[in-house]
């Protein structure tokens, strides 16, 4: 089955990515996973001071998923650009690498890839504008709020050549608008989604199980929600899609191919076995031969609808009774 992909001017040699913040830089999971096998990995968000992250437990499991709240623990974009992209591009040449960014305020992103941007041995940039546990001082998260959304895509790509990912969120209560700032920014894709705002408590303690409180929730839960905003997008833009969200076989993945994503990220599922993203591309082969499928493109979009239109409006109106 041909996997590969001509996107943001490259090759792709395969439609799996590890999602970020699930591999550290690469080299925490390279023991554990063979990364030449996938397509390529996306760094644990970068900001531009060392943050220490949020308060244990950090992550906590439940039936269909996990909640999560880092905080964003990073070296800060000094430390990553001296010490962790030397490491990527003498080691990862043979895959595609984005550095996710993140930030509480505009400027922070800029800055970030002003220190970056003249660092060999990666691909792009997803911007991290979506997540729930340490977001925008003084608003709504970047990726729910178009204008301020505006301002750091176009402030990065005014900084950059490299491709630009914009990672959104799944709780915007209407998709197109924000897709369509992205793009008239100037982004070359669109990552969708993060986790979900989410809230589990011990009912023994009465404590939330998160050190922080509140957090991300993430894996299987998430796939439909992701698979819908994939498809959603879909219909406002032409940009490659990348889906994540509780890719956990490769049939999953499919779905995100027939939903619109020309890629999918593998993130949870990597906590429970590291090898879970070269197995679901192993998947993806052999569910592609059971079913006579000779190229990944001949998904890509081909979800069927049935009875339900495209332009059927995400926010419905309320029936009476
Ligand atoms: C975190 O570091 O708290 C999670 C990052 C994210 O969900 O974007």
């Amino acid at each position: 089955m041909e996997l590969r992909q001509t996107l943001f001017g490259v090759d792709v040699p395969a439609p799996v990515l590890l999602a970020a913040g699930t591999c550290g830089f690469g080299e925490e999971v390279a023991g554990v996973t063979d990364l030449g096998r996938i397509g390529g990995l996306v760094t644990k968000s970068v900001t531009l001071e060392p943050r220490e992250g949020n308060p244990a437990p950090r992550v906590a499991e439940f039936d269909a998923g996990m909640l999560n709240s880092i905080g964003l623990a990073n070296p800060g974009a000094h430390r990553v650009r001296d010490e962790k992209l030397p490491w990527i591009r003498d080691h990862l040449s043979e895959i595609r690498v984005f550095v996710s960014v993140a930030g509480h305020r505009v400027e922070e992103y800029l800055e970030v890839v002003e220190i970056l941007d003249g660092s060999e041995g990666f691909l792009g940039y997803e911007l991290n504008l979506s997540c729930p546990n340490d977001t925008r001082l003084g608003g709504l998260p970047f990726a729910l709020d178009p204008e301020a959304l505006t301002e750091v895509v176009a402030g990065v790509r005014a900084r950059t050549e490299r491709p630009i990912v914009v990672k959104l969120a799944p709780n915007a209560p209407d998709l197109a608008p924000i897709v369509q700032a992205a793009e008239a920014a100037g982004a070359d894709g669109l990552t969708l989604v993060n986790t979900l705002p989410g809230l589990a408590f011990d009912p023994v303690s009465r404590r939330p199980l998160l050190g922080a409180g509140a957090g991300g929730m993430s894996g299987p839960a998430l796939r439909s929600v992701g698979v819908h905003a994939v498809w959603r997008a879909s219909q406002s833009t032409s940009l490659p899609l990348i889906g994540v969200g509780g890719v956990v076989r490769g049939e999953d993945a499919v779905q995100y191919f027939l939903a619109g994503a020309s890629l999918v990220q593998v993130g949870t599922a990597s906590f429970w076995d590291p090898r879970s993203a070269p197995r679901v591309l192993t998947e993806i082969r052999g569910f592609a031969r059971r079913n006579r499928v000779a190229s990944i493109t001949e998904w890509i979009g081909a979800g069927q609808f049935g009875g339900l239109r495209p332009e059927t409006p995400e926010v419905e109106a309320v029936v009476d009774g």
